[in-house]
This record gives structure tokens, C-alpha cells and sequence, in this order.
């Protein structure tokens, strides 16, 4: 039986443009957009006078049922989508982490497996942890056969996943050559294991020494390099949690020289900073342990200053939530912390908050940096991403006027502790549609285990680059704003 929703009086907006449109949703796609729509009987009805009508939040960076540092993380891929839902979003791209020396294959078929329960969509980056012939073939299968069209590259986590420079070149040349984009993680784990080590001999155990073994000039560092090989290279780089000036400044600097740089934001580092480390309880200060740290309020300036100048392209989270008693394991060395922290519920309502109606972003700007430009950037745009006809009906009624005041008490995500704890925004979600399907109604949500589907990222093309004389890889440069 055939199902339809029809979203009427709202304001549609898009990366491009806003207008006032009613959106008719058929069978889990868009099916109209626009006035006088033919509206099928028996459509469900809701009412947007007032509200804006939105691409559903992609969040490109989360992990769910994340094994990490000796634990597995709070939330799985049910209890996170549906978190997201919650919040306005509706799909994430998470990430297929594999041990070093293990099959590339054998790791995503297990992640493919624990993500089965997904109450909305979502895809896979997939990490290089290692390189052998195999993981380059294995390379070749993923984009070929599974849609996988992004790698991730940790420079940091020295003796478990991080990858070293021949790993990089490795597998950014390969990259290129298959139409896939790499992604880092920008630090430099020797000097990251350098200073916990001098951090630990003087004494410092607490989680105040965390921000201070991995200052900004370890992320920017690890950022420039990773862009100068990606340069030599001649492949496009997406560079993970830009957390300060240094790395944003790197991307500036190689963007404005031709390079095809893109850089990702977490809403964390957009409005949390520093000071959460100092903080006299344990169990506060490492709730916020994540990698990069938070950071101080000048290097959040240049976080808002990127997404208002267009050189950094998306924000997300980093969801990986991790419990009191898992953090814990670090109560007297702070290395030991399980690095992660939550955000997948409230990504889009605090930046709504701190972006839009501070001015900084318009609502179409604001579109661009939670859904489009990711979209754009891993190749599934306008399937997602846009309010268009034939896309997915993964939409988000947002009223502007609505107030909430975020808390773990009313988080949906299974972490215990919230970041955004006591910030009240205006600027929420009143339904959220996925595939078609109501999936949350003004403060019920209605997310069910196995609903979301895997999503197939097709590879980029292979284009020759004129200028250069080498073979280059088509990137979407040209439609981000
Ligand atoms: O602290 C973090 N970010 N944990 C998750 C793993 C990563 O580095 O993305
Ligand atoms: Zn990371
Ligand atoms: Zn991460």
C-alpha cells in the first residue's frame, strides 16, 4: 500500500535557495515540491506554518558499537540513529575500523552486521590502519563492490590504529587511481605519546595534562602534511574534526592556492572549550576526553570564521559515547581515558542556535554544513542532502521559535553524560521523516531497529588535470558554495 505524507506552509530550505513550497512525500521519495500539489487521499498531514522544511541532518563522522581503547561504546547503531533521529538527523556516515593486520573485507562485513539494527540510514568509511598488496586490493573492492568511496587515515593513536607516512602515500595514491576520497584524523601521534610520556614523569595524570599532550601545533602539523602529500599526490583531502586555528589556517592556505582541501567541524568544538578540563571532578573533566580536545575560545573563532568563509565544508560529531565507568579506566592516567564524546541528538539545534540565530549563518548556509555539503563531498547528492523531487524523503520540519534545554536527563543516546548539558536553544525539530516515515513527532520518537538501509557511495570519476599534467580525480569543488 502506497504511503504519502504531505508537509504544507512551510518555508523549504535549501543549500541554494529558500522558498515557500508544500513538500508531498510518496513511497519514501519526494515526490512534489511546490503549490497546489496533488495530493493523494488518505495523506498524512503536517502542518509547517511557521516552520522550515530541511534536508534531514547527515552527521558524516560517528562510531557506533565502537571497540576502542579496551571498551565498546555506549551506543549501537539502534540507540544512535535513533538519537539522531531525535535530533533532525537521518543518516550518518560511521566508520569501519579495522585492527592493523586484519582483512579490510572481514572488518566491514562485521560492521555491516552490528549495523543491521540502524534505525536510520547510514554508510561506511572505511580506515587504513595498515598496508599490504591485499589491503590494496581490498581497497579496490570495497569502492567497487560495497559503495564505499571514502578512507580514513588516523595520524594519531601511535601502537594501535594510527597510520604512518608510507601507509598515507600508500593509500592516497590508491585512492586516486579507484575515485575515492581520503580523510585524516590530523595529529601527530609521536609527539601526542612524546608529551603523555613527559606529561606522565612530571607528575600530571589528571585529565588536565589530555589537552595539554595534544596542544593545537600537534593537529596542525599532522594537517600540513597530510595536505602537502595529498598535493604531491594530486588527489583531494577531507580533513576529520578541525579543532583550531592551526588546521584551519593549513586548509585556507592550500585552498587558496587551487588545492582540493575540505574540512569537517564537530558542534563540540564549535561551543565547548577548554575550561571542561580543568574542572575539579574527575568524571566531568573526562566525559570531555576526546582527540582533538576542546579547545580555547579564539580557536573556536576560526572554526565559526572557516564555515562563514566556505573553507571548512561540514560539521558533524564524533559521536562515541563512552560511560562514567569506562572512563574511569583512566582515573589515575589520563591516557587510559576512552577518547569520545556524544552530540549526534543535538548537533543540528546547537548550531542552529549558535550559528543561525547569532547571525553568522543563514538558513541555507546552515543546510550546507549539515547535510549538502557532506552529500556533495562522499557522492550521494541529491539523492541526500536537498529538498528536491526524486531524493529521499529524509526531511526535518524545524520550529524556529521552539525552545529546549539539552540535558542527559532527556538525551535519548545511552551515554551518561551530555556535553551540551543546560544550554537551552531555540531552534528544534518538530517531526523528523525518514525514508517517508514519521520517525520522531514532536518529542515522540518513533525509531524502530533495522528501518534504516545501507547507503551505496558511488566512486568519483577520474578526470586529467590540464594545469598539472597529472591524472587527478574528479571532486565536487565545483557545487560547494
Ligand atoms: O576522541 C575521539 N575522537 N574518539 C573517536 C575516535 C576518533 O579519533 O575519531
Ligand atoms: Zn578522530
Ligand atoms: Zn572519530
Amino acid at each position: 500500500m502506497s504511503t504519502s505524507v504531505w508537509i504544507r506552509g512551510g518555508t523549504v530550505v535549501n543549500a541554494d535557495r529558500e522558498q515557500r513550497a508544500d513538500v508531498l512525500c510518496v513511497d519514501g521519495q519526494i515526490a512534489a515540491v511546490g503549490h497546489e500539489l496533488s495530493v493523494p487521499a488518505g495523506a498524512t498531514v503536517i502542518d509547517a506554518g511557521g516552520q522550515y522544511v530541511m534536508p534531514g541532518g547527515i552527521d558524516p563522522h560517528t562510531h557506533m558499537q565502537l571497540p576502542f581503547m579496551g571498551t565498546v561504546t555506549a551506543d549501537d547503531f539502534f540507540t544512535g540513529t535513533a538519537a539522531g533521529l531525535a535530533g533532525g538527523t537521518t543518516s550518518i556516515i560511521d566508520f569501519v575500523i579495522p585492527d592493523p593486520q586484519q582483512s579490510l573485507i572481514e572488518a566491514y562485513q562485521t560492521w555491516r552486521g552490528w549495523a543491521e539494527k540502524a534505525a536510520a540510514d547510514y554508510s561506511f568509511h572505511v580506515a587504513i590502519t595498515w598496508w599490504s598488496e591485499q589491503v590494496k586490493a581490498d581497497m579496490a573492492t570495497l569502492v567497487r563492490e560495497e559503495g564505499v568511496n571514502s578512507f580514513k587515515h588516523f595520524m594519531a593513536y601511535k601502537n594501535a590504529i594510527m597510520a604512518d607516512d608510507e601507509t598515507l602515500v600508500n593509500s592516497f595514491r590508491q585512492a586516486l587511481a579507484l575515485g575515492a576520497m581520503p580523510t585524516v584524523h590530523a595529529e601527530n601521534g609521536e609527539l601526542v605519546f612524546l608529551l603523555q610520556q613527559e606529561m606522565k614523569a612530571q607528575g600530571l595524570m589528571g585529565p588536565e595534562a589530555h589537552p595539554l599532550s595534544r596542544p593545537p601545533a600537534v593537529e596542525g602539523e599532522a594537517a600540513q602534511r597530510a595536505i602537502a602529500i595529498a598535493d604531491v599526490l594530486n588527489v583531494p583531502i577531507y580533513v576529520v574534526h578541525v579543532s583550531c586555528a592551526e588546521s584551519a589556517e593549513a586548509i585556507a592556505r592550500a585552498r587558496a592556492k587551487g588545492q582540493r582541501v575540505y574540512g569537517e567541524v564537530l558542534a563540540g568544538h564549535l561551543v565547548v572549550d577548554d575550561s571542561v578540563y580543568r574542572h575539579p571532578d574527575f568524571a566531568v573533566a573526562a566525559a570531555h576526553v576526546m582527540s582533538p580536545p576542546f579547545r580555547s575560545p579564539d580557536h573556536q573563532q576560526a572554526l565559526w570564521r572557516g564555515l562563514q568563509a566556505g573553507h571548512l565544508h561540514t560539521t558533524a560529531t564524533d559521536h562515541c559515547t563512552f560511560c562514567a565507568a569506562q572512563k574511569a579506566a583512566g582515573r589515575l592516567d589520563f591516557s587510559k581515558i576512552p577518547n569520545g564524546t556524544g552530540g549526534v541528538e543535538e548537533r543540528l539545534a546547537v548550531i542552529w542556535d549558535a550559528g543561525v540565530n547569532t547571525g553568522r549563518l543563514t538558513p541555507s548556509e546552515f543546510v550546507a554544513i549539515t547535510s549538502a555539503n557532506a552529500a556533495k563531498l562522499f557522492n550521494i547528492y541529491p539523492r541526500k542532502g536537498c529538498v528536491a523531487v526524486g531524493g529521499d524523503a529524509d526531511l526535518v520540519v524545524w520550529d524556529p521559535a521552539a525552545t529546549k534545554t539539552l540535558s542527559v536527563k532527556t538525551q535519548h543516546s545511552k551515554g551518561d553524560y551530555n556535553i551540551f548539558e543546560g544550554r537551552t536553544v531555540t531552534g528544534v525539530p518538530s517531526h523528523t521523516l525518514s525514508g517517508g516515515r514519521l520517525a520522531y513527532v514532536c518529542g515522540d520518537l518513533r525509531a524502530e531497529p533495522g528501518q534504516g538501509r545501507y547507503v551505496k557511495r558511488p566512486a568519483f570519476g577520474p578526470v586529467f588535470d590540464a594545469l598539472s599534467r597529472k591524472a587527478a580525480m574528479h571532486a565536487p569543488q565545483a557545487v560547494l558554495r
